[in-house]
């Protein structure tokens, strides 16, 4: 019943729109802000401080390991630098382990920031909720997640998209319909809190009202961080000229378990998806570490065990709008021909305030002498999405270029984010969902095929091995 189920809801997203469908693009003409794009005030309680004397507050988990039976839990303390503690276990109120991490702390401007804990969570059971708590005595505060199933190529499994996201009422508006839609992991593509529009301690100030205003969802469920041009705050005016100084602080990443030497580009693996996660204000040309990193990376991703390739980056590679368009070029022209060569399923990216969705296309066969200069459709291409439509105080993008290029299949400036839910190895629904009127409207939809299993030979494969696994369920009987 549960197929016939999924094969019905299939069948009328292959007859909506798919992967594989070159037709003319969209440009949706709807442009939707329902707010203005001012900062909410300090005194919203969407920033409330938790309540008790050193509260823990600003809590998020994000993946602590290759393949997700770890999470590292960070908070911050305001008052004092009290241990780095996290108890957790399975049933609510009872507590049998104990994990202790770091604490750290930092100065930017005259800022002071509160003391900010890191402990990784590990050795932990595949598919499984964990109840844990940090802080003590009255001030103590209780939170869940649910650790994803083991790694498998046929484990579904939804994700959330969500990029630029700032801290206005229109990026509340894109929190509570992320959260509404059931997803179990952000994939984070750049540009968290927009503190670098301030000034002086305000910068400090807006990181902490930011930590405030996710935890609602980032206690609960991993966001895997990628970082913008948002968080460089390079400010030679205020001596503070070390790059990515606040995020680097407060928001770690897994690198070290994927052999990366930096938090800024990493990979994960999450039920049945290889995610990649690149720096794209890190230097990326041939020889850096990234480069060097990413090569090794691609060659340890098994389609076998993980059959989605993800890729996450800040500034698109294709973006037809006026907005930061060509930014992209640099990084397309060092690792594109790679993407296509390891068949990526899809890349998102944020950056530019609007949504874009691209066709299966490439420019791999262009180079400075001779060849192509123009994407043409390519099969083995990710499709590339750019999701920077969270809501931050810069407005939208709203002038795209005219007419609407031919690699580009649906646009709109409009506020949202965007779920991907994994079904199989071989099919994935993607979802792009406008915030309308306090609603959530599902606008931009496909069916994703997996680049991987939909070679002709390995379809044949599958289906041998399905068919020979059902058989031996009948000779069971
Ligand atoms: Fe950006």
């Amino acid at each position: 019943m549960k197929s016939l189920l999924f094969q019905l809801i299939l069948a009328s997203f292959v007859l909506l729109n798919s992967d594989n469908n070159v037709n003319a693009g969209v440009t949706s003409v709807f442009v939707r802000m329902e707010y203005p794009s001012k900062d909410i005030p300090l005194d919203n309680e969407a920033f409330a401080v938790p309540t008790g004397h050193n509260a823990p507050q600003q809590v998020h988990i994000t993946q602590g390991d290759y393949d997700g039976k770890a999470v590292i839990i960070s908070w911050v303390t305001a008052d004092e630098p009290e241990a780095s503690k996290v108890q957790y276990g399975t049933s609510k109120g009872k507590y049998e382990f104990t994990a202790e991490g770091k604490m750290t702390n930092y100065t930017f401007y005259k800022y002071k920031s509160g003391y900010i804990h890191h402990v990784l969570v590990d050795d932990l059971e595949y598919d499984t909720k964990y109840y844990y708590k940090i802080g003590t005595g009255d001030s103590a505060r209780e939170f869940w997640f649910q650790t994803p199933p083991m790694i498998g190529p046929d484990v579904p499994y939804k994700f959330g998209i969500i990029g630029d996201l700032g801290q206005t009422y229109n990026s509340l508006s894109t929190l509570q319909h992320y959260m509404e839609s059931g997803a179990e992991t952000v994939l984070f593509v750049g540009d968290l809190s927009y503190a670098d529009r301030y000034q002086y301690n305000d910068v400090g100030i807006r990181w902490d009202s930011w930590g405030r205003f996710v935890e609602r969802s980032t206690a609960y469920q991993p966001w895997i961080w990628s970082a913008g041009n948002h968080e460089i705050e390079y400010f030679p005016y205020m001596d503070e000229v070390v790059p990515f100084r606040s995020y680097l602080q407060r928001y770690p990443t897994p690198h070290s378990a994927c052999k990366s030497s930096s938090p800024m580009w990493y990979a994960i693996r999450r039920a049945s998806a290889h995610i990649i996660v690149l720096s794209s204000y890190s230097p990326f040309v041939k020889y850096t570490p990234q480069w060097e990193w990413l090569r090794e990376e691609l060659k340890r991703v098994d389609r076998e065990k993980t059959p989605w390739l993800i890729v996450l980056m800040h500034v698109p590679i294709y973006n037809s709008n006026d907005v930061h368009f060509m930014e992209g070029e640099s990084m397309r022209a060092v690792f594109e021909e790679w993407f296509v060569h390891h068949k990526v399923d899809i890349v998102f990216a944020g950056h530019v305030h609007a949504y874009e969705r691209s066709y299966r296309i490439s420019n791999i066969r262009y180079n400075v002498s001779s060849g192509d200069r123009y994407p043409v459709p390519d099969k083995s291409a990710p499709v590339y999405i750019t999701v920077g439509d969270g809501g931050n105080q810069e407005g939208l993008a709203g002038r795209f270029s005219d007419p609407q290029p031919e690699y580009s299949a649906f646009r709109e400036a409009s506020y949202g984010h965007s779920t991907l839910e994994i079904q199989n190895r071989t099919h994935a629904f993607y979802h792009w969902n406008r915030n309308d009127d306090g609603k959530k409207v599902p606008t931009d939809s496909f069916v994703l095929h997996n680049q991987y299993w939909s070679s002709s030979s390995r379809r044949r494969k599958l289906k041998k091995q399905r068919l020979s696994r059902a058989l031996g369920r009948i000779a069971s009987y």
